[in-house]
């Protein structure tokens, strides 16, 4: 039975999912569990929506839900590197899952840190030859950290995919800035500028791709339509986000960042880009923009693959059929459950100057 079990472990995509849950963060942890190509090796947490703690405990809440307490949970940086430590719990609610208030799950004591996870597990995969890469769906304080304690680490990270970011879009937390970026400038500029000494690529799955993931209302009624239990805990923890859109962008439906990053890992068919040198701005009125030199006028190698198109009903196609563990074909995924905005002459339907 081992035998099988680890056979079927090694045709898989190893990843660590680095989160900062977080509603749409939650949403991702349960993707990624439902794809048999990903074989989750952990979750490191690292403060941004929710402080580190509260994110720790929303995760075991999310895989408590999922039965899959199998899968270690380790905290993380608890502050960024230099600035202040700014959450989202104006977004997310006071308990970080959408005012849940779900029970908290005991136990989890853990030996390791994140980081201290990060590097054993990312080098013990690579030197097995299967190697490990990172899905960073928060600020990159814990990826920095990474960098400065064990950089060989960081360069043994298979592929690394970050929800952040912003090229042609605006910010949504200053004209320029996304927030997993503006909320640690400092390790999101570290990340980037450590990518481009080393030749890597950084996949980064910003607001030109995800804010064109709305999950409307519909949406949700189909997935309570087809599985209750699931429908109803999306519900539960994405109520207040929904209040969230509307109050602040008269937005009818949700912007779902962290789960495209997901998608997009398991299959790049989803989205599309440009290849360019991307730097990360630290101060200043427009602290946490990535500066993307589309037209290399730093005549710099490129270290991102900048994603600018999604397919965004393949998306909910995806979505939908994993969460809910329902074949794609038998979805049927009308105009009236997917809206994508950039379709329609309105935008997002809320008050962005798209
Ligand atoms: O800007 C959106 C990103 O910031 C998402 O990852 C969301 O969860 C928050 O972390
Ligand atoms: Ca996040």
């Amino acid at each position: 039975m081992e035998n099988v079990r680890e056979q079927r472990q090694s045709t898989k995509k190893h990843v660590i999912i680095d989160c900062d849950p977080g509603i749409d963060d939650s949403l991702a942890i349960m993707l990624a569990l439902s794809m048999e190509e990903l074989w989750v090796e952990g979750i490191t947490i690292v403060c941004g929506n929710s402080p580190v703690e509260m994110g720790f405990g929303n995760a075991k809440k999310v895989l408590k839900q999922m039965d899959r307490l199998d899968i270690p949970v380790f905290q993380g940086e608890a502050q960024p590197l230099k600035r202040e430590y700014v959450n989202a719990l104006d977004t997310h609610g006071e308990d970080g899952l959408g005012e849940s208030f779900l029970p908290e799950v005991p136990g989890y004591g853990q030996s390791l840190d994140a980081v201290s996870f990060m590097s054993e597990r990312i080098r013990s995969l690579s030197e097995k030859g299967n190697g490990c890469s990172v899905i960073a769906l928060g600020p990159m304080t814990n990826l920095a950290r990474l960098i400065q304690r064990d950089g060989e680490a960081f360069s043994m990270i298979d592929e690394l995919v970050s929800m952040g970011g912003s090229f042609r879009n605006h910010g949504n937390c200053s004209p320029v800035a996304e927030y997993n970026y503006w909320a640690d400038p400092d390790a999101a500029a570290l990340v980037y500028d450590t990518a481009y000494r080393t030749g890597r690529e950084i996949a980064m799955v910003g607001l030109d791709v995800t804010r064109r993931i709305v999950l409307t209302p519909d949406l949700l009624e189909y997935m309570k339509r087809l599985k209750p239990e699931t429908g109803r805990f999306v519900q539960a923890i994405t109520k207040f986000y929904y209040d969230f859109h509307w109050k602040w962008e008269h937005l009818i439906g949700c912007v779902i960042n962290d789960p495209l990053a997901v998608a997009y890992f398991a299959d790049r068919s989803l989205c599309g880009g440009i290849r360019a040198y991307t730097a990360v701005e630290t101060g200043g009125i427009s602290m946490g923009q990535t500066v993307v030199d589309s037209m290399s006028f730093y005549k710099k190698r490129p270290n991102a693959l900048v994603l600018t198109q999604v397919d965004v009903r393949g998306f909910f196609r995806l979505f939908l059929s994993r969460i809910l563990g329902i074949p794609e074909e038998e979805l049927d995924l009308t105009d009236q459950l997917v809206r994508d905005p950039a379709q329609s002459t309105e935008g997002t339907g809320g008050r962005d100057i798209i």
